[in-house]
């Protein structure tokens, strides 16, 4: 099965930060997740290079826009690499092949009587790269609005409205969460749609509408159709094979574009619609939303990777990142919820097993010596819902929900681990049997936990015995563990204590 995942595709206006992080770490869990199960998973991001926000920031920079937003680009680039994220598409908006797939795109709205000349006047905020039909003051950036009035084309949105509200109410699991679903649907139910104006004159810096040289394609239609582009040309077996299982991945900041706008162009377009859109809110500090435009807010993620571990950091947001709600950023909680989840409770988890496991059994035991308790385990039946529960979360794309259920298999098994006291030094009889249910539980443990922290459980994993071929001599059914350096190191609080928020600031964009 082909799935094929995006991240936004993020302005190269500034350098990356932890915002941009959140969305991308979320894609790269189902891209391993979606490797993990044998599927084939795509995973693509990239930068959006055009249009007046870029081309302002380059000048006001005194640099000339290319070096720019190649610099920019490059940033994003070698974080997702420096992070371990597997990467496998980065679409820049002002490639070549973008240009033509966005050209062709153009053409087919065109073909399908959707666009027309009129001129806009209105107002727009540089920085959302958005129109607003009310205000002074844009509601993100908390910035003045600009008036624009210059020649446009326009797409027939709103032609679109009543097939977009049938498609959203039809597939509940178009947009989610659902509190984002409802909020597209009363949206979409409560106004008329204005048709949307799809190109500019005043700034040069963007893909010349075909035939209309005056004119340069909106960034919001150029960026959206990197997705596509992202898959190489239209009629392309890559294409074929990815774009019918799409999942987009984006913050709430721009679910209008993916919601409304760009439903509307894909089918004006003939083409199918993404399966998901995935919705998460946004990372703040004190209450701040993190964006280059609040240069205070600004967390570099490699620098906290390089305290925490690129795949605990991860594994911090994916648990702590409610879907669809905003998570405001204190550094103690990362450090204290990273010693609690993985140093102490997994962690520990492993080591006293391995530990007590090579004191009683250097040998190893017989998986067969045990059948009997297997099947009638309470804990086992325990292990085994939260591992089908971990999937359902997954499924209805909750991170966070699977990551308790991950959470809370460790947390059983130290429960009764606590219990059943094995290092006595005359334990219970059936001491054996319960050695044998501890491995297959730690064995779900790793395969559940594998998509958080694929490196950590694979050294989970060969610390049971079960990663690599067997030994020589060795008979498959038979369970032999062997020392492992501790999986998690306890991170330090105490250079993280009472100073608030406290975040690194090393990395200023620009
Ligand atoms: N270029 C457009 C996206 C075009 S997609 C076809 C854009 N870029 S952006 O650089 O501003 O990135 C926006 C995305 O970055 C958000 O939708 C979100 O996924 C992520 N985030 C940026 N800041 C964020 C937070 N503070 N918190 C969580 N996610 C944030 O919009």
């Amino acid at each position: 099965m082909k799935h094929y995942l995006t991240t936004p595709i993020y302005y190269a206006s500034g350098s990356p930060h932890l915002g941009h992080a959140c969305t991308t770490f979320v894609a790269e869990f189902y891209r391993r997740y979606h490797e993990q199960r044998g599927h084939d998973a795509w995973l693509v991001t990239g930068t959006d290079e055009h249009g007046q926000k870029i081309e302002r920031t380059a000048r006001e920079k005194g640099e000339d826009i290319p070096g720019f937003v190649e610099k920019r680009s490059r940033e994003f680039r070698e974080l997702w690499r420096s992070l371990g994220i597997g990467i496998d598409g980065f679409e820049r908006t002002t490639s070549e092949s973008h240009r033509l797939v966005v050209g062709e795109i153009w053409r087919r709205i065109n073909g399908h009587g959707d666009l027309y000349k009129g001129h806009y006047s209105g107002l727009y905020c540089v920085e959302c790269e958005q129109y607003f039909t009310q205000g002074t003051q844009c509601p993100v950036h908390r910035r003045p609005l600009e008036r624009f009035s210059e020649e446009s084309w326009f797409f027939r949105l709103g032609r679109y409205r009543q097939r977009l509200i049938d498609h959203i109410e039809a597939r509940p699991d178009f947009i989610l969460p659902v509190a984002r679903r409802n909020e597209v649907l009363s949206f979409l139910r409560g106004n008329a749609l204005h048709d949307l104006s799809v190109s500019r004159t005043s700034t040069r810096w963007g893909i010349p509408v075909p035939d209309d040289d005056d004119h340069v394609i909106y960034v919001w239609v150029d960026a959206l159709a990197a997705y596509l582009s992202a898959l190489g040309p239209l009629d392309g077996e890559k294409f074929r094979q990815f774009w019918p299982r799409t999942t987009h991945f984006i913050g709430k900041d721009i679910l209008l574009f993916h919601a409304v706008y760009w439903p509307a162009l894909l089918w004006s377009a003939g083409l199918e619609l993404p399966r998901h859109i995935v919705v998460n809110g946004w990372l703040t500090v004190e209450g701040r939303k993190i964006s280059k435009s609040d240069p205070e807010t600004i967390i570099d993620p490699l620098s906290l990777a390089r305290e925490t571990g690129s795949d605990p950091l991860q594994y911090y947001f994916l648990k702590s990142v409610n879907p669809g709600q905003d998570l405001d950023f204190r550094r103690e909680r990362l450090v204290s919820t990273l010693n609690a989840d993985l140093a102490n409770n997994i962690g520990n988890l492993f080591s006293r097993y391995i530990t007590l496991f090579l004191k009683r059994y250097p040998d190893g035991i017989e998986t067969g010596s045990f059948g009997q308790e297997a099947a009638g385990s309470a804990l086992l039946a325990a292990v085994s819902r939260q591992e089908d529960d971990f999937h359902q979360h997954v499924e209805r794309f909750d991170v966070a929900g699977a990551a308790r259920c991950f959470l809370e298999i460790a947390s059983l098994v130290n429960t009764d681990f606590q219990q059943k006291e094995p290092w006595k030094a005359d334990p219970d009889a059936g001491l054996e049997a319960n050695f044998g249910i501890w491995h297959r539980c730690l064995e779900t443990l790793t395969r559940v936990g594998s998509g958080f922290l694929p490196v950590h459980m694979e050294r989970a994993r060969t610390g049971l015995g079960l990663a690599g071929p067997l030994r020589a001599g060795e008979k498959p059914g038979r369970i032999r563990v062997s020392a492992i350096e501790p999986l998690f190191q306890r991170l330090d609080t105490s250079a993280f204590n009472g100073s608030g928020t406290d975040c690194p600031r090393a990395h200023r964009p620009g």
